[in-house]
């Protein structure tokens, strides 16, 4: 579809009410609405922005584009929770168009200071020659939620050595300083992360890029995200252009880290290891960190990925959020592990038990399309054991273990409607261990799979029949043991 650039940079007070009416008409009809997955209420979302804690809430914005299940003029829309569990959808939290943000507000992250919540974001512009010249902004909210932006922005322009793509800056503070990383690319097309330091967030300098081994890795860098987490730096970003390799970079993007010793702000060198995939699933893209008040580094990306379209878009809505994980490190590894707080949203639980012979294996009340389910398999002797689910009279979504080759598979080429099938219909990776566990975050159109307490992670979405709602436990070759709970997620 092509489209013009008047129906890209439509703002949503340009559309009729009666245009607004059908568009939530549409998405109200939509059988794969989320039951508990950030969703925008209608047009198309991407990168979570913003997220942070402030007065005693975690706020998470997102990419919101109201009009249409394109990219087009971006909004940041405000949410909010108390738990990590139970999110309020607040409404727009910035609102593009004027000269700082003229063809949308993009992403950036947010930080406490002087009381308030400090937004910083690109702006996206466009010259009349239609060039695009980025800009840095600031918005602030108060404690009454009020958010105000500021007309100037706080970095005008592109170093010399960097094209117009050069956007997202996550800020941080170290000491009395503020810093931020903004992706970036380089006049010979290949990505960084450069690096910004100020003392009141108003007024930054520039220090010059991230110095990393990865020199020639993809033609941009999106969304990077710098932390701290055991006394090891950390750096996450979303590298445009790498080829597949193996069972890696099969997405269209991928987003990754390295993990090496603390960044020296003086010199920007991060001394690193190599870099890892986040996730080994399907739709997952510019994840974006923050820290709790109790020090845990918490993760949501955007179960989503751009430039590719989804079964959802002609319902009016694409995209939602991955529910958010905890992070820790292992041995210069990343594990992700759902935030404990889920747990309250847990209701009806049912366990149960066995040892499957060659055979699959339906368990009472084990069923759904909104659920958490654990199961663990260890014994076996089987080829391959997994679970089947959102499982229907032709449908099923198969999650594998292969001892064979020692790898877990996720197919979804049997899931229901079919998704950019083009990239494939399998996502493998290896892991060699005796006990395998599955914990799966299953909703109407998604599911999160953390394997063996969040070593691996595979994030995709699923676009099955609302009949489709069974589950069955296998194991072909052999047996395997296997020992289940689930619990409805309402
Ligand atoms: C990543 C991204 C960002 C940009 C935003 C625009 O998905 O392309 O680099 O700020 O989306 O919506």
């Amino acid at each position: 579809m092509t489209l013009s650039r008047e129906q890209k940079y439509r703002k949503l007070n340009q559309a009729s009410a009666q245009e607004l009416d059908q568009l939530q008409q549409k998405v109200a009809h939509c059988a794969w609405r989320q039951s508990y997955h950030i969703q925008p209420p209608y047009g198309l979302l991407n990168d979570p922005n913003g997220f942070s804690f402030y007065e005693g809430e975690y706020h998470l914005f997102y990419q919101w584009f109201p009009l249409g299940t394109f990219h087009g003029m971006k909004y940041w829309y405000h949410t909010k929770s108390k738990d990590l569990a139970h999110w309020q959808n607040v409404g727009i939290g910035i609102e593009p168009g004027d000269s700082q943000d003229s063809h949308g507000a993009y992403s950036g992250s947010g930080i406490v200071k002087d009381g308030e919540l400090y937004l910083m974001y690109t702006g996206n512009t466009r010259n009349e020659a239609w060039v695009r010249l980025p800009y840095q902004n600031l918005a602030v909210m108060n404690s009454e939620g009020n958010i105000h932006k500021r007309s100037e922005p706080v970095i005008a322009s592109v170093p010399d050595g960097y094209t117009e793509h050069f956007r997202d800056p996550k800020v941080w503070r170290a000491g009395d300083d503020y810093y931020c990383v903004i992706g970036a690319q380089r006049t010979n097309e290949t990505g960084c992360a450069v690096m910004y330091k100020s003392q009141d967030l108003l007024s930054w300098s520039f220090l010059g890029e991230v110095s990393t081994q990865l020199n020639n890795f993809g033609y941009m860098w999106e969304c990077p995200d710098y932390f701290e987490l055991d006394h090891q730096g950390v750096l996450l970003f979303c590298p445009q252009g790498l080829v597949p390799e193996g069972d890696r970079y099969q997405n269209i993007y991928q987003s990754g880290y390295v993990v090496g010793k603390r960044l020296d702000v003086n010199t920007q060198m991060l001394d690193h290891g190599a870099f890892r995939e986040l996730d080994r699933g399907f739709d997952f893209y510019a994840p974006q960190t923050t820290e709790a008040p109790d020090g845990r580094r918490i993760l949501v990306a955007w179960m989503g990925l751009p430039d590719v379209s989804y079964p959802t878009d002609q319902h009016g809505w694409a995209h939602c959020l991955t529910l958010p994980r905890e992070l820790t490190l292992r041995e210069g590894k990343i594990i992700q592990r759902p935030v404990q707080e889920l747990e309250k949203r847990r209701k009806d639980e049912v366990n149960a038990e066995a040892v499957l012979h060659s055979e699959a294996k339906s368990f009472s009340g084990f069923q759904g399309s909104a659920y958490e389910l654990i199961c663990e398999f260890n014994e076996a002797d089987a080829d391959r054991f997994g679970i089947e689910f959102r499982v229907g009279s032709t449908e099923k979504t198969v999650l594998t273990y292969d001892r064979n080759i020692k790898k877990v598979i996720l197919d979804r080429s049997l899931s229901g409607q079919s998704v950019n099938s083009e990239f494939g219909s399998e996502r493998r990776c290896s892991l060699d261990a005796d006990t395998i566990k599955f914990h799966l975050f299953v909703d109407t159109s998604s599911v999160e799979i953390f394997v063996n307490d969040g070593e691996e992670v595979f994030t995709s979405r699923i676009f099955p029949s609302k009949e489709s709602t069974q589950i069955r436990f296998f194991a072909h070759g052999g047996s395997a043991a296997c020992r289940a709970s689930l619990w409805q997620i309402s």
